[in-house]
């Protein structure tokens, strides 16, 4: 038996909703598969300890993760707490403190789910984006003078270091290499960012050499969000900045459908620290308590999780599970549906129950 310790952070808005439906699911394959085995510690930290405490999770909130092979996270963002006090105190202190340099954003259109894009079904849409995670646009380096005066000053400096660059190309071209396309996209923009962007490009070309047989190409970041749209097959495996990946997987889940079905993990690739699993979204205030946000996307990093776990079988399974969900129209209203958080979570652990290696005996 192999067993694994998860720490949950659900946090604010949806993200309670849609981890206790991943934490659903988890046990469902736990209870089904006789191999695995999870400790799963759910942490209360977020907006309501920020309120309650003045900080979003305890000094020695690093120190207690680090001992968990893997976070499942939900989201953080309150109407009341400015928001780059809820990112800043919890979810990039976890990404930066634990190396997670490697953000990895798989989008494909899921059978059942009506994309926007006219043309384009199950298939056509299939792409990993990989986001630089550790530096570049929010390295949190800048500062603020003069505040309040009219001569205020505001600086955000985006940081490129080589190593920080190579790695996540090495990242990339290796993830390229590993998919049937063998064929990853460099989105820039060194036409006007003629420093970090520049270095960004060549480096990309220089990790290129060690991988002969994987095809690339470089797009300037404004043009990316035309080919996405327009020529979303003619993309595969894509690497871009922290900035540039962020807003570039916001648009890549829209295009599948919605954002409640868009999946992230947060790697160290190297396996110092345990890497975070989460859905892309936030903790979207307009749906919290309603019971109606898409699991999807949670059950997906959950599948993610079990992978880097080296649990493939049980991952895929989950897959199957949401894909075969979908594909039978149960799905929440952001996709078209009107079925509730609940009734997706039924609908997986329904194909696992009937689909696990183990099913139950009475
Ligand atoms: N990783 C994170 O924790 C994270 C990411 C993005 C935003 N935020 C925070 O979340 C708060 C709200 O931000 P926002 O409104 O810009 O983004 P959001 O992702 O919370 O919501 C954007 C839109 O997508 C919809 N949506 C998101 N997830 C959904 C789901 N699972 N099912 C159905 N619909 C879903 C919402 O209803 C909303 O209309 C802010 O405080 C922001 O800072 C946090």
């Amino acid at each position: 038996m192999t067993h694994y310790s998860i720490a949950a952070i659900p946090a604010d808005g949806i993200g309670p909703e849609v981890i206790s439906a991943g934490i659903e699911v988890l046990r469902a394959l736990e209870k089904h598969n006789p191999q695995l085995k999870l400790t799963i510690n759910t942490f209360d930290w977020g907006s309501d300890y920020y309120k309650a405490n003045g900080v979003m999770m305890p000094e020695d909130g690093l120190a207690q993760l680090k001992k968990f092979d893997a976070i499942f996270f939900g989201a953080v963002g309150a109407p009341d707490v400015p928001d780059h006090i809820t990112l800043w105190g919890l979810r990039l202190p976890i990404c930066q403190g634990f190396d997670q340099y490697a953000n990895v954003r798989p989008t494909k259109i899921l059978p059942g789910i009506t994309p926007p894009l006219r043309n384009c079904g199950p298939g056509d849409l299939d792409w990993v984006i990989v986001r630089e995670n550790s530096e570049g646009e929010y390295s949190g380096n800048g500062g603020r003078a003069h505040k309040g005066l009219p001569e205020e000053v505001g600086t955000e400096v985006a940081i490129f270091t080589r190593v920080g660059v190579t790695r996540i190309m090495r990242y990339a071209f290796k993830l390229a290499q590993s998919r049937p396309r063998k064929f990853l996209t460099v989105v820039t923009k060194s036409n006007a960012q003629r420093h970090g962007m520049v270095m960004w490009d060549e480096i990309a070309a220089e990790v290129a050499l060690e991988f002969p047989d994987v095809k690339w190409d470089k797009m300037l970041v404004d043009a990316m969000t035309h080919r996405m749209t327009l020529h979303p097959q003619t993309l595969d495996t894509i690497v871009a900045t922290n900035l540039h990946a962020d807003i570039l997987s916001d648009l890549a889940g829209a295009l599948a459908g919605s954002l409640g079905v868009a999946p992230t993990a947060n790697i160290d690739p190297e396996r110092r620290f345990p890497s975070m699993f989460e859905p892309i979204h936030g903790s979207a205030f307009d749906i919290t308590g309603k019971g109606i946000a898409n699991p999807i996307a949670t059950f997906w990093t959950a599948a993610q999780m079990l992978e880097h776990l080296g649990e493939k079988e049980a991952a895929d399974t989950l897959m199957q599970g949401i894909e075969h969900a979908c594909s039978q129209g149960v799905l929440t209203p952001d996709v078209g549906g009107k079925a509730t958080t609940a009734d997706v979570t039924r609908a997986v652990v329904a194909f696992i129950e009937a689909h696990s290696p183990v099913t139950e005996t009475v």
